[in-house]
């Protein structure tokens, strides 16, 4: 008898009925048989049958309530099952539907609408099997496909900062770093993994509007003159320009257009407050004070990680969302070091 023969089990109490079925089935399929209820949950509970024959009138277990064991089983539940009864009428067959049975065969049966039915079900779940595969095929392709497409976007993104970056070395690695710090941030803020993807993005590129200003300012030692830092100050807008239209999922082209915006309206360029600014905005711009502060810039030395922690505190609720500040006080306060 070949394996890959389908298996059909024959569920009944009855031994001239078990041998009319298995004189009829066993040249086509492989064949379980279990002689009433309990033996038949035993059997299923080893070896999965492609198909159920069972009888409806059992002693202690009937095929209605054997029916109803296997459907609650979320292993046994698509097994296709076939009631067998004597009864004919209308609501000995409906209850056999109710409770899960997807066919029904009347005693005495011919061994030809056995077979047909047989052959009609086990095709049946033949082809919701191969569906299902394809399905979860197609899934896996689509996963893949998009993992791709991400590690392109990000790519494409890196080699933009890098080049941008090329032109102002001093500040280089800083929005990598923002990028960082701020998922870092969200993670323990419990935001969902398709936040932080967006805080990831729209971090690494929140100062890419600075390649619009000219390398002698972005470059130059000493205090910055108004002119200078009003010319600075476009980057939030200019960043938005180039960001806008990447046809990503995420609002990354208001995270960048925000990342200076403050919750008392302080900010700029447009003098947003509080829930004006989205919430990814509101950890990146935190984390971008942190790190510009900590770093060195070519108008100042840098001014540290404690003094940082000291400003962020200091506004706490005022500029910076709490909740975002108390995060990052834990945070930074235990990795003093930006790496
Ligand atoms: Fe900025
Ligand atoms: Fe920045």
């Amino acid at each position: 008898m070949k394996e890959d023969k389908p298996l059909v089990l024959i569920v009944d109490d009855n031994t001239t009925n078990i041998d009319l079925l298995v004189n009829t089935l066993n040249k086509e399929y492989r064949l379980g048989i279990a002689k009433n209820g309990f033996r038949a949950l035993d059997y299923v509970k080893k070896q999965l049958p492609d198909l159920i024959l069972l009888d409806v009138m059992m002693p202690e277990m009937n095929g209605y309530q054997v029916c109803s064991h296997l459907k609650a089983n979320p292993r046994s539940k698509e097994i296709p099952i076939i009631f067998i009864t004597a009864m004919s009428d209308t609501e000995n067959i409906t209850k056999g539907f109710s409770v899960g049975a997807v066919d029904y065969i009347t005693k005495p049966f011919h061994a030809a609408e056995v077979k047909a039915r047989v052959n009609t079900h086990l095709s049946i779940k033949k082809m919701r099997e191969e569906l299902n595969n394809q399905n979860i095929v197609l899934e896996r392709k689509v996963e893949e496909k998009t993992i791709q497409i991400r590690q392109m976007l990000e790519a494409t993104i890196q080699a933009t900062v890098l080049t941008a970056e090329t032109r102002d070395p001093y500040t280089a690695g800083h929005q990598q770093r923002v990028s960082k710090y701020a998922c870092i941030i969200a993670e323990k803020m419990q935001m969902t993994s398709d936040e932080i993807q967006s805080i990831r993005f729209a971090g690494t590129l929140h100062d890419i509007g600075k390649i619009r200003v000219p390398v002698s300012i972005l470059n130059r030692p000493g205090k910055l003159l108004k002119e200078e830092f009003d010319l600075i100050k476009t980057h939030s807008n200019v960043g938005y320009d180039i960001v806008k239209d990447i046809p990503t999922p995420w609002k990354l082209g208001q995270i960048v257009l925000q990342h200076h915006e403050r919750l008392d309206g302080s900010g700029y360029p447009n003098g947003i407050k509080a829930d004006e600014i989205l919430p990814e905005t509101k950890i990146i711009s935190v984390i971008d004070v942190i790190e510009a502060m900590s770093s060195h810039r070519p108008y100042r030395a840098a001014l540290g990680i404690t003094i940082a922690l000291e400003e962020i505190q200091k506004n706490r609720g005022l500029k910076y969302d709490a909740s975002v500040v108390d995060v990052c006080l834990e945070y930074f306060t235990e990795h003093p070091e930006l790496v």
